[in-house]
Formats: C-alpha cells, structure tokens, sequence
C-alpha cells in the first residue's frame, strides 16, 4: 500500500469550510485524510504499492501477466493508468487496463484477474485500487469533501495447487442510481443544466450522501451472504469482513444487521477517510501487517459505490511463505536494479531528443511537437 505523507485533518477542514471535527467524527467517523502532492497522480500512487506487493510476494516484474487497475481518478481518459505503471514496473510481458466502478472497483478487479487465472489464460496479476480523490473534490461541498482522501492499495495473485485465493465473488450494478454520485466527464450532459440539488462541474464529484447512506446499508448483508452461500462457507467461519471505508455508521449497520461483532470488520477510515476503490486493499494489507489474518483465514471483501455498484467476494488468504518469509537477496537486487533501467531508459530517450533538438539538418525537429518525456519530470516515481 502507498497513501502521501501529507495529512488533512478535520481542524483544518474546519478552516476553510463552515464544519467541525465533531460533527465530521460523528456522522462519519473520519479522523483525517491522505493529500497527494503534486507529482503524486493515481499510477505514481499505484506503483509505489505494486513494487511493495512484488517485494513482499518476492515476484519479478516480468512474471507478471496482467495488470489491471481501479480508479476514477486517472491522469487520462487513455492511455490507461495501468499501463503506466506497466511501464515503470518494467513488466515487459504484462497486459494492462483500467477499470471503472467507482468504489467497488477493486473487488470487480480482484474477479477478473482471478477468473484468468482459474481459466489458465494466465498465472500472476496484480490488482491494484488507486486514486487521488482530493483532485476531483469540490471543496466548497462541505458534505462531500470531507470524506475523501488519497492512497493506493495493490495485491498480487499468482495461480497455486492449494483451494485458496477468490472462492466466490457477487458483483451487482444498478444503473437507475447512476445519477446519486459521480464525476462528469466531457461527455456528460450533466455539467450543461442543475438539478435543484448540485450544480454538476466537469471533473468534479457530486453525491446526494443520504441516498447513497441507504443504498449502501440495504446492499451489504444480501451481497456478503450470496457470496458466502456461493463458496460454502459459513459466516461464523469468517475471520474478518474488509468493507468499503465509506462511514463507520455503514460499517456499524453492516455489523448489526449480520449479528457481528464490530471488531470483525477492518476499519480504518479514521485515518484515511474514503480513499474510493483503494480503500479495500489499504485496508486489507493493515489487517495483513498487524496479523489480524494467518494461513488459511477466510476472509469477506465488501464494496459498494457509483454506478450503482456493489461487489463480495470470500477469499482463503494463504501468505507466500507461511514459514516465514526469506529474504532473497539477489531477487531484491534484480527488481530494483530493473526499476532504475526503466529510470535510465527514459533519460536516453530525453537526451536523445535533446540532441536531436541541436542536429541543424533535421527535417522535423521534437519541439515542433508536444513533448510527452517533460512529463517524466513531474511524476514522482521514487
Ligand atoms: N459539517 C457540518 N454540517 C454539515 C456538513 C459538514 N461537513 N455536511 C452536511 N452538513 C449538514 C447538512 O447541511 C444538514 O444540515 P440541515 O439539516 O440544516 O440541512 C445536516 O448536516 C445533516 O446533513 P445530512 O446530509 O442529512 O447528514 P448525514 O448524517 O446523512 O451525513 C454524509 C452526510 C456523511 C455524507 C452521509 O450521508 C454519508 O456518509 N453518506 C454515504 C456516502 C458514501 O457511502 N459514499 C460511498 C460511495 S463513494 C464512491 O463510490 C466514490
């Protein structure tokens, strides 16, 4: 996982908007929130926490097979962020797209991948849920902008002889939501007229919260007991329920009508706030690195968001290396030692250019064209 080291808290929200830290704990539970800098788009977010999830999985960049990543926040309508972040992981034998259903993005992910593999049209992917929501905020939505923050989460499949991984998964759509939250494209009628309750801007999310509060309290239980019902196992043999991190009072509600206990659900939206479709696998991987799940665990994913979406999937979590995981050194060395190939690479395409520029003979010189590599300048891969 990768979430920016800059923090916004509910003070200082409370400096610029007419709320409070007490109203924003009480009817959400958040705490604060990630801000990416700069040079901190969606695929610099999503690299950062896919070179974690190969170090940790001890996987080289080009076993890799598919990449697919869930945003809403993507530098472009094309190309993908995925193939970004192909691009600076150096897996040179990877496909890769991006994929959009909002908040549940990570889950529908997560299915696809792993339908590939059971299909053995592949053997390892990554799945990657990242955004930079704080760029798509209207931050005079004093209902809507405190909720969202920025992050990463990513995980790494790989096909096995054990019965582990996605047992099931349950993905559902209803369109006649579509208009409850989103972010206007250019292509949306929406950004030309007002309906009485936003006025709608390109780029810019909107949501009418409280209908999206009910949607998602009645989806939850049907979704994460179809998908249990689908794979065989019980409820009371689920070691940890990883919901969506919308607002503790949806997580609460979850917990109550399933007849669980709260400390069975990951939350950790105190910190984050709603970081969309990363916050399923920012979530997973805490629960991960404080030991709440071991070999074996059955585990319960939830999302839920625009569209309208909703996706559960049951997962037997089974770690890489149970025994405890041994370090292999020269491994490390050739996945570093390849992500500064890709590092270097880009610089001799930039001084290439750059003598191209000096070369008098030339018919058609690079600056008489926009110069994608200048970008290379601005993302902050490190
Ligand atoms: N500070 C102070 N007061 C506020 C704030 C704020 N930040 N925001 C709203 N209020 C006010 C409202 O104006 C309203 O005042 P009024 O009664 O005088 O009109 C009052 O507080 C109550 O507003 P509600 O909207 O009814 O508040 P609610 O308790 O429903 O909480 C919230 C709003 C937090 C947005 C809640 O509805 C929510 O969490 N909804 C779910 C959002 C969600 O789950 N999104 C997930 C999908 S995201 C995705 O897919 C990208």
């Amino acid at each position: 996982m990768c979430v920016p080291e800059r923090v916004l808290t509910n003070d200082d929200l409370a400096a610029i908007l007419e709320t409070s830290d007490e109203w924003i704990k009480a009817r959400t539970g958040i705490k604060e929130r990630r801000i990416a800098d700069e040079g901190e788009t969606a695929a610099v977010l999503g690299v950062r926490a896919a070179r974690r999830a190969l170090e940790i999985t001890d996987i080289l960049p080009h076993q890799v097979d598919l990449i697919v990543v869930a945003t809403s926040t993507p530098e472009n309508i094309f190309p993908s962020t995925a193939s970004m972040i192909q691009h600076w992981l150096g897996a040179s034998k990877a496909g890769a797209f991006d994929l959009s259903a909002a908040c549940s993005g990570f889950v529908y992910g997560l299915d696809m991948a792993a339908q590939a593999i059971k299909s053995g049209s592949i053997d390892t992917a990554i799945v990657i849920g990242t955004e930079t929501m704080s760029r798509v905020m209207n931050w005079q939505d004093r209902s809507t902008c405190i909720l969202f923050g920025d992050g990463a989460g990513a995980v790494v499949l790989q096909a096995g002889e054990r019965k582990a991984g996605v047992l099931s998964t349950v993905l559902r759509s209803d369109g006649s939501g579509f208009d409850l939250l989103g972010i206007p494209a250019l292509g949306s009628p929406e950004i030309r007229s007002k309906d009485g309750l936003h006025e709608r801007r390109l780029h810019k999310m909107y949501m009418s919260g409280g209908e999206v509060f009910k949607f998602a309290t009645r989806v939850i239980k049907s979704s994460v007991l179809e998908s249990l019902h689908k794979s065989h196992v019980k409820l009371s043999d689920v070691k940890l329920i990883v919901p969506h991190q919308a607002n503790k009072r949806i997580i609460q509600a979850a917990a109550r009508s399933l007849n669980m206990d709260e400390d069975r659900f990951v939350t950790n939206l105190e910190r984050y706030g709603n970081t969309s479709a990363a916050s399923i696998p920012i979530a997973l991987v805490e629960a991960l690195e404080e030991g709440r799940v071991n070999d074996g665990d059955y585990i319960v994913l939830i999302g839920f968001g625009g569209g309208l979406t909703w996706a559960s999937s049951v997962i037997r979590w089974v770690i890489p290396h149970p025994e405890g995981r041994v370090v292999n050194r020269y491994r490390e060395q050739r996945r570093r030692a390849g992500y500064a190939l890709v590092s270097l690479r880009t610089r001799w395409k930039r001084w290439l250019k750059a003598l191209q520029r000096l070369n008098p003979f030339a018919r058609f010189r690079p600056e008489d064209f926009d110069d994608p590599d200048e970008f290379d300048d601005y993302y902050d891969v490190s």
